[in-house]
């Protein structure tokens, strides 16, 4: 394989409410890290898995995921860029596409891993997995006034694994200055050209308890 997945789970799952750090949290009776890193490590192309774990867990998730698929896993940091960061400092040389993926997003399947990494492979610098919106979008003022209804039909929703050839994604965290939720942002702040695949509705990423219930139901009826 060509393929090295980073995995950020060093988040505490404030908006999951209480508990664990979300990644350590259970679906179906395993956490959700078990279940992200399994689908992954079944992605032909992938060769490693670096994981950036609660700087408190790091030694429980070794002994977590040691049956599950050889990973390295390192210490997070206090924002997801950072913890992204720390994992990159961490890949063993030789894989020349990685991939950025959430704990979170525990369903995503090993087909949509292998589609971000083709895309990659076959020449884009930077690509993501995308969802049309479906609900209308409006922008609201603070205090609850609306001021506009933004065009649906160009906006996406953005999911990961998101995929990158190493020298771009290296390139892009060096040179990072703010927080961004994703990789990709960061790459489009270097002038970067990101390029799009489709998405797929199990890599939603476990956010609220809703989500949580949802991934059940899917786990147990059509476990991707
Ligand atoms: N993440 C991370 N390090 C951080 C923050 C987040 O590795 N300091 C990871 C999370 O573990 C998760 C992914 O980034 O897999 C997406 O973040 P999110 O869904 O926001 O998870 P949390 O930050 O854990 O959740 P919350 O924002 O509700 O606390
Ligand atoms: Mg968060």
């Amino acid at each position: 394989g060509d393929v090295a997945v980073l995995v950020p789970a060093a988040g505490a799952g404030v908006r999951l409410g209480p508990g664990a750090p979300k990644a350590l949290r259970l679906l179906g009776g395993e956490p959700l890290l078990v279940h992200a890193v399994r689908r992954v490590a079944a992605a032909p192309s992938v060769a490693a898995v670096v994981v950036a774990a609660p700087a408190a867990e790091v030694e429980s998730v070794r002994a977590l995921l040691a049956d599950v698929a050889p990973v390295v896993v390192v210490p997070g940091g206090d924002t997801r860029q950072e913890s992204v960061a720390a994992a990159l400092r961490a890949v063993p040389a030789g894989p020349q596409i990685i991939l950025v993926h959430d704990a979170a997003r525990a369903l995503a399947p090993p087909a949509l891993v292998e589609s971000v990494a083709a895309a990659v492979r076959a020449g884009a610098d930077a690509v993501i997995p995308v969802l049309p919106v479906v609900d209308t979008v409006k922008e609201v003022s603070a205090d609850g006034v609306v001021l506009g209804t933004v065009e649906r039909s160009a906006l996406r929703a953005v999911q990961t694994p998101q995929g990158f050839r190493r020298d771009v994604l290296a390139a892009a965290h060096a040179a990072a200055v703010d927080a961004l939720t994703d990789d990709a942002g960061l790459v489009e702040k270097q002038g970067g050209v990101v390029t799009c695949v489709p998405g797929s509705e199990y890599a939603l990423k476990i956010t609220r308890p809703f989500d949580l219930a949802l991934a059940e139901h899917l786990l147990a009826t059509a476990p991707p």
